[in-house]
């Protein structure tokens, strides 16, 4: 089907830090591409985005800082959209969720629902932090996955599995404001009944099966798993207040209202244009609270078209949102169409490890332009080289060096640069006549015109790193021409041929600019106005190999790109060596405080032995778990444990472990453990086994 115009938007990142390469790497870069891929082919499309400023994370983090919430999104709204606008990322708008006109758009969406009868309405036990007398949504709650066994996942959701979670299905759960074991509590929610609407998802789901394989077996994997109820509204004061009787003191869920910001912007983005306040595709604009007359049938067609494709760009963590739960709220609402793609990444890893905002470890966009200004190209290609479309994915320093001395200045900057030197050099910077074809020519000039198809295809495709190869070879082909052709040596004997390779050279390069435009955008600039382009070029122009007249002008010409030396990365990683000392030395501080006094009565009921580990392997489809079979000197048992993080299946059997062999049995993914492996922590998360240190201790002996 074709469409008439595209709505795309970017993940609405939470104001609650600044940006970082995983953020560009994971939607922000591969949205950028691809839209500006569609405004080069002439498309129709507007690319939305915002600030996250609801949400637990904000509270906290203003908690934390001793400021209000309003003050830290104002902080980071700014940063972000400033980041954001410096890496080229050219959105036509970026909003914010505290703006006015996403208040009512929130409000009057959940209004409509609610009016449509859509809510189920109940009074449920929700826990209550008795310290802090507040409700524990989300984020201010932690405990164990029931998925997965990961110990710190949140109230709302397990990073370590991706599973989507209410509170009450934590094991253990504690509260972050107190690190107390909360109370349930009754009170009364909203919630949307995606379990009724199951099958209305499902054969929405089903009918996408050309996304992206993460993404669509994510969406089966909580499909099959059963959707429920997930309440719609919250017991907080941060966020957009629930606009209906006896709901006072309460909001909004985040992830009700933050997808609704992408309607909002594109409602602000043409009251703006009423307003007559112009957009530059090229820059975030900074919105505040703006009203103007607004026709609805504008912004509408973005969001209400049946012509018009909706694609939302996220990271991994954000499909259930964004596949489930915002669709069926669009459903339920009725008149919205539904989003035709979302392609999701996976996550940038940082020299090996995670990248993490409390621990530093990450690359943050305004310290990189600090070091490396104007060379925002730079990142932006080894991002996309390396981004983690298919599976996570590692940006080294080294690697990105290599990418800039040995792909950017080696062979597309070579090439550019042979090209207009010798322009200057033979032709005073006058585009020379093509007199003669040969038929090598003619074969090259045929394979000149089908890359344009070719990136656009992978484009299409949502194959970004695959788009940059193809780029990447059209320059390599540049290369090879000039290597087999030689106009410097045939310059001496043979004028009139070096006239054509120099014409068709010329030509290679202003497609290169067109082509590269979406990618690296500073530097098709920089090329284009090298080479006195006319600045309206579109993508299918690029098909053409005569873009260049006989007689045209070009500028002098300068460097694209220039190398980046050994001392300027090993300078890179000491910074990155260092974030991780300083963290290392915080934490050694950073020791759980003591748990409150038990008696030995207690103590002495856990029946915890000495036993062996004769048989380990992975529990599948998880990263943590492995299923074990521990001969306790009493009886052999299953125990699954949440050790496959620091310890191999088979590395393990013939290891002597404590077990606490009198724990209830549970089920975790479908299997009894019989009992809990004792486990030493360190502060990096790494588990050891305590285990006896000398040789001859008996399984079934008493730990005691
Ligand atoms: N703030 C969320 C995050 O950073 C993303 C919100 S996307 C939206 O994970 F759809 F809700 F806007
Ligand atoms: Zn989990």
């Amino acid at each position: 089907m074709t469409f008439k115009r595209y709505t795309v938007t970017a993940a609405l990142p939470y104001a609650n830090g600044p940006v970082h390469i995983g953020h560009l790497a994971g939607c922000y870069l591969p949205a950028d591409i691809y839209v500006r891929y569609l405004r080069s082919k002439g498309e129709d499309v507007k690319f939305i985005c915002g600030s996250d400023e609801h949400g637990v994370p904000i509270t906290i983090k203003a908690k934390k800082e001793g400021i209000t919430p309003q003050q830290v999104v104002d902080k980071y709204h700014k940063i972000m959209g400033d980041a954001f606008r410096d890496f080229g990322v050219s959105f036509d708008i970026y909003s914010r969720t505290s703006s006015q006109t996403h208040h009512e758009t929130a409000s009057g969406f959940f209004k409509t629902l609610y009016d449509k009868g859509v809510f189920k309405e109940e009074v449920t036990e929700q826990y209550f932090d008795e310290k802090a007398n507040q409700f524990l949504a989300d984020r201010y709650i932690v405990g164990t996955c029931p998925k997965c066994g990961n110990e710190n996942a949140y109230g709302d959701q397990c990073e370590n599995c991706g599973t989507s979670l209410n509170t009450t299905d934590l094991i253990n759960p504690r509260s972050t404001l107190s690190g107390e074991k909360p109370v349930l509590k009754e009170t009364r929610n909203w919630f949307l009944p995606l379990d009724k609407m199951q099958p209305q998802i499902e054969a929405y789901i089903d009918s996408h099966k050309e996304w992206k394989s993460n993404v669509f077996g994510q969406c089966k994997s909580w499909l099959n798993a059963g959707l429920q109820p997930r309440a719609m509204t919250r017991d907080l004061d941060w966020g957009v207040k629930v606009p209906i009787e006896g709901a006072e003191g309460k909001v909004l869920y985040v992830w009700f209202d933050a997808p609704i910001g992408y309607i909002s912007a594109t409602k602000e983005l043409f009251r703006n244009k009423d307003l007559g306040i112009g957009i530059d595709a090229n820059r975030g604009t900074e919105l505040g609270t703006r009203t103007g007359i607004l026709d609805d049938s504008e912004w509408e067609k973005y969001w209400k078209d049946k012509d018009t494709k909706l694609v939302h760009f996220i990271g991994k963590d954000n499909i259930v949102f964004h596949c489930i739960i915002f669709p069926a709220m669009l459903m339920a609402e009725g008149s919205y169409i539904l989003p035709d793609n979302v392609p999701a990444n996976e996550f940038l890893n940082l020299e090996g490890n995670k990248i993490s905002t409390s621990r530093n470890w990450a690359v943050w966009l305004h310290e990189y332009l600090l070091e490396f200004k104007d060379k925002q190209d730079v990142l932006r290609y080894t991002l996309c080289a390396n981004a983690p479309e298919t599976k996570d994915n590692d940006f080294t320093w080294k690697d990105f060096q290599a990418k800039n001395n040995n792909e950017l200045v080696a062979i597309l900057g070579n090439f550019i640069n042979r090209t207009m030197v010798l322009t200057h050099k033979y032709y005073e910077g006058k585009v020379p006549v093509a007199a003669e074809y040969t038929k090598s020519d003619i074969l090259l000039l045929e394979e000149i015109s089908k890359y344009p198809a070719k990136i656009a295809a992978s484009i299409e495709q949502y194959r970004f790193r695959e788009a940059l190869g193809e780029l990447m070879n059209l320059a390599r082909l540049g290369n090879k021409y000039l290597a087999e052709n030689e106009p410097w040596t045939l310059i001496k004997t043979d004028e009139k041929r070096v006239q054509t390779i120099m014409n068709l050279s010329l030509q290679i390069s202003a497609n290169l600019s067109v082509l590269m435009e979406p990618f690296l955008p500073f530097t098709a600039k920089k090329l284009g106005a090298m080479m006195n382009l006319n600045t309206d070029l579109k993508w299918n122009d690029a098909t053409r190999t005569d873009l260049l007249l006989a007689g045209h002008q070009v500028n002098p010409s300068s460097l694209l790109f220039d190398k980046v030396e050994d001392d300027v990365i090993v300078a890179q990683v000491q910074k990155l060596e260092n974030s991780k000392k300083e963290n290392e030395a915080a934490n050694v501080a950073a020791v759980e405080p003591a748990k409150p006094e038990t008696s030995f009565d207690d103590f002495s009921k856990m029946d915890i032995r000495i036993g062996t580990i004769v048989e380990a392997e992975r529990v599948p489809k998880t990263d943590k778990l492995l299923k074990l079979l521990i001969d306790t000197g009493i009886d052999k048992r299953t125990v699954v444990s949440g050790i496959a993080g620091s310890y191999k299946p088979e590395e393990i059997i013939g290891q002597q472990v404590s077990i606490l062999v009198n724990l209830a049995p549970r089920k975790i993914k479908g299997i009894e453990s019989q009992g809990m492996i004792l486990m030493a922590e360190n502060n990096k998360g790494e588990l050891s086994f305590v285990a006896p240190t000398k040789a001859d201790m008996n399984n079934g002996g008493a730990v005691k």
